[in-house]
């Protein structure tokens, strides 16, 4: 053994064959989604269908979300500079922290208190109560709830609908569940957002909470990629860029079976 070996357990590559976690990815291309194939990288095996198509809607619920989002603002402003593809991404990915996109991670920590609560044999309104009360004693906003727009985030509806048909929603959709209707029983609602739904589904199928905020950058490039294109295409050089004076003016409102 050389002494400077070491050891990789995610990709084989060597003439004319490469296996990602063992699978020929050639194989793998045309059989497996997008969404399936990123569980298999980062858990090491397959998921099952309505697995691969739950963390399949996670991306595409974070595809884009207009032009109001810091980061898409980011993207938009490095893009009027003339920065190149890459380093509007980067700048696009540089803003996605803790208010915005990167709540997920810090939602997942928060949800897996309530669940140990909850497995520790509290019920989830009282694992609900007991969040909310250390979040605002310590002066904190619970991460993955409330938005600047939405009072009730269709993302996040659709989501756990998708994970109850996995058949993966447990604990953690069910204390963020609970959150939701404490803090309207208290007078004080706010939505699941997107990065909450996506915190409970990633957190009830065993993901590490440090992988979190990279799904939400990994959705969102390709919206930013369709920013940076806009804008260049669009836009004069270093306008000033007011998020409210954006006005939509892509296709009209139209259903799925349209095509
Ligand atoms: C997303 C967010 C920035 C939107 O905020 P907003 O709708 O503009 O709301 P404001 O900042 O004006 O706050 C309005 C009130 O709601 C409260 N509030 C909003 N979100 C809250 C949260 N997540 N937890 C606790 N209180 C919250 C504010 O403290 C404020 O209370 P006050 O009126 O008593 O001062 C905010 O909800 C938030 O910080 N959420 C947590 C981070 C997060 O999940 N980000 C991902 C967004 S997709």
């Amino acid at each position: 053994m050389a002494e400077n070996q070491w050891s990789t357990a995610i990709t084989s590559v060597k003439p004319n064959e490469i296996r990602v976690r063992g699978y020929r990815l050639d194989e793998l291309m045309g059989r497996v989604s997008f969404g399936e194939a990123v569980y298999l990288i980062l858990r090491g095996e397959r998921p099952g269908a309505a697995v691969g198509r739950l963390v399949e809607a996670m991306l595409v619920a974070s595809i884009d979300h207009g032009v109001t989002p810091p980061s898409t603002l980011a993207v938009r402003n490095a893009a009027s500079t003339g920065a190149s593809l890459n380093a509007c991404i980067a700048s696009g990915a540089l803003a996605v922290n803790r208010h915005h996109g990167g709540a997920v991670e810090d939602c997942m920590r928060l949800l897996a208190r309530g669940a140990a609560r909850v497995a520790a044999g509290a019920d989830l309104a009282a694992a609900a109560r007991a969040l909310i009360g250390e979040e605002k004693t310590a002066g904190r906003r619970l991460p993955g709830f409330g938005h600047r727009i939405h009072t009730d985030d269709p993302r996040s509806y659709r989501l756990l609908v998708l994970a109850r048909e996995a058949g993966t929603a447990a604990a953690h959709v069910g204390v963020a569940e609970a959150i939701v209707a404490e803090l309207a029983a208290g007078g004080k609602a706010l939505p699941l957002n997107v990065d909450g739904a996506i915190a409970a589904v990633l957190a009830d199928l065993g993901f590490d909470p440090e992988l979190a905020n990279g799904f939400f950058i990994l959705a969102r490039t390709a919206g930013w990629m369709a920013q940076v294109i806009e804008e260049r295409r669009r836009e004069k050089p270093m306008r000033r860029i007011d998020q409210g004076a954006a006005v939509y003016d892509g296709p009209a409102s139209r259903e799925l079976t349209q095509g």
